[in-house]
């Protein structure tokens, strides 16, 4: 009889368990369908603009900040692709298994950044931390004389610890970390509208006005 009831435990367990992925999963598909509706325009770059915008996103939501920010500086960007964590089931067990490390295989490895004086560069909050890709990037490339921007989306938390671990990469890189911009998006269940996103984004691009 107890083995009975602890087999029907862990059964119901493994069931919460499936039930819980396939929503996170089906949830983050259905946002990049969404996102991708809304980033189809590409805002158009003035070729003497000083600023570079470089982002990695899964789901489609650091991508729509990094357009907006795009089209507020009239800037060029680069999209960080990184085959592992494609959206679907084997793309989030790679983004969920890897989140702690600063590794991954990304396209471009490196971007010539000899026109620009200041890099925005984005993606999500993984286990409280930037994504794998953005520690890639910067592992990569010399930042002698720029600034840089860190900006992030995330649902409800990232740790300071790693953002400060960020800025120390950059400096290592010899860039000039300028400052961590993000939205948060809220829980699953209840999170913000791309309208509210996009509004967010334009705030705080406000605040750096110091930025040309
Ligand atoms: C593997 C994984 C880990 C995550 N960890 C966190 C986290 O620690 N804190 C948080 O607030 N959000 C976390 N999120 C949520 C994402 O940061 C959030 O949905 C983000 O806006 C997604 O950006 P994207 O659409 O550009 O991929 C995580 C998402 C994934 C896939």
């Amino acid at each position: 009889m107890f083995k009975k009831m602890i087999t029907i435990l862990l059964s119901l367990m493994v069931l919460a368990v499936a039930i819980f992925v396939i929503y996170v999963i089906e949830t983050e598909k259905t946002q990049f369908r969404i996102n991708a509706k809304w980033v189809d325009y590409k805002p158009v770059a003035n070729p003497d603009s000083k600023v570079l915008v470089v982002y990695f996103s899964r789901s489609g939501n650091t991508e729509l900040m990094a357009m907006e920010i795009a089209k507020h500086y009239q800037a060029s960007f680069v999209h960080l692709e990184a085959e592992d964590y494609r959206i679907g089931f084997r793309g989030w067990i790679n983004a969920f298994k890897d989140s702690q490390t600063q590794h991954a295989v990304i396209t471009p490895e490196k971007v010539d950044l000899s026109q620009y004086d200041t890099l925005f560069i984005g993606s999500p909050i993984w286990w409280y931390s930037p994504a794998p890709p953005v520690w890639q990037f910067v592992e990569n490339n010399d930042f002698t004389g720029k600034n840089v921007v860190l900006f992030n989306t995330f649902n409800s938390r990232f740790k300071q610890e790693y953002i400060n671990e960020f800025k120390a990469k950059v400096e290592t890189k010899k860039g000039h970390f300028v400052k961590h911009i993000y939205v948060k998006r809220e829980r699953m269940t209840r999170q913000i509208s791309t309208e509210i996103l996009l509004e967010q984004v334009r705030k705080k691009l406000d605040n750096l006005q110091h930025i040309k």
